[in-house]
């Protein structure tokens, strides 16, 4: 196998569907993630004058925000495997006048990552690794003696109603596949927690350790567009890709209604847990 095969099905999907349905929702995606991005910035704390390195960062939300923290005398370099998430973030930097921030198509568990940063954030960027040990050995390679990574991922679907509801719903109107390997590619591989400190450890980093933190998720005050995104974007849209549209139909009028019940002061409103990890190189 060569690098160019590695992480193949991950390259498809957000050079895909994948990417094209977070670019057209990014304003409701940071929007849906703003409370993970706030954990993620005071856990993470960039400095002014740092280098700071984005791992997976899509459509550069969070590398625009570690941008304004580190100023023009630091600099953020996103890299992802996405490049129309990556135009996205280039024209947002531009917009920004954030000459600063930088962004390279990459695979993080292969490539360069640019100059040794002093702090390496992500959210939700890296649990689609096949390898992940090798993908954070070359993270830590790229990583300043003793600079530190902060990174939010998923905790286990359980804990996540904005994931849940719809596949309890799905369920109902269409034939599951057998159940994924838990550890495999995806949102939730990193959800059993000591196994991703173990995976750290492996590849090299110090003090590894995970806090978790809960929220409410908002999804807007329409209960049909919350339907919508989640099956454009959540968990669901994977499961329910190749479906007929009788049976589309059938799960967004379930989804529908059960956002309905969601409603909390004119929002839907949807719980969601997450870990917050940090660790030293
Ligand atoms: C759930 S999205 C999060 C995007 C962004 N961090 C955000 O929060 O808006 C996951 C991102 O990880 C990227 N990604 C997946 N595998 C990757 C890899 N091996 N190297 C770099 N980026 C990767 C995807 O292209 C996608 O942009």
């Amino acid at each position: 196998m060569t690098d160019a095969d590695i992480n193949q099905d991950q390259k498809e999907f957000w050079n895909g569907q994948g990417g094209s349905s977070w670019v057209s929702g990014q304003e409701e995606m940071d929007r849906f993630l703003a409370p993970f991005t706030e954990q993620l910035m005071v856990h993470a704390a960039p400095a002014d004058g740092q280098r700071v390195l984005d791992i997976g960062c899509g459509t550069g939300d969070t590398s625009l925000r570690a941008a304004s923290a580190v100023g023009a005398a630091g600099a953020v370099h996103g890299v992802d495997i996405s490049q129309p998430m990556l135009e996205l973030a280039r024209t947002r930097a531009k917009d920004a006048r954030a000459a600063h921030a930088t962004f390279a198509l990459g695979d993080a568990q292969t490539d360069t990552l640019g100059d040794a940063a002093d702090l390496v954030i992500s959210r939700f960027g890296v649990m689609f690794f096949e390898q992940p040990v090798a993908a954070f050995k070359n993270i830590h390679a790229h990583t300043k003696p003793g600079g530190r990574m902060v990174f939010v991922c998923w905790q286990p679907v359980r804990e996540n109603e904005w994931v849940h509801i719809g596949l309890g719903i799905a369920k109902k109107h269409v034939a599951f596949p057998p159940p994924p390997d838990p550890h495999a590619p995806g949102p939730f591989a990193f959800a059993d927690i000591e196994r991703t400190l173990g995976i750290l450890g492996d590849a090299g980093w110090s003090n590894a350790s995970a806090e978790p933190f809960a929220a409410k998720l908002n999804q807007g005050s329409s209960a049909q567009a919350a339907a919508e995104s989640l099956m454009l974007r959540g968990p669901i849209s994977r499961v329910m890709m190749d479906k007929t549209d009788a049976e589309k139909a059938a799960v967004m009028s379930d989804l529908t209604d059960a956002m309905t019940a969601k409603i909390t002061d004119g929002q839907v409103m949807l719980g969601a847990g997450v870990w917050i990890v940090s660790a030293t190189a």
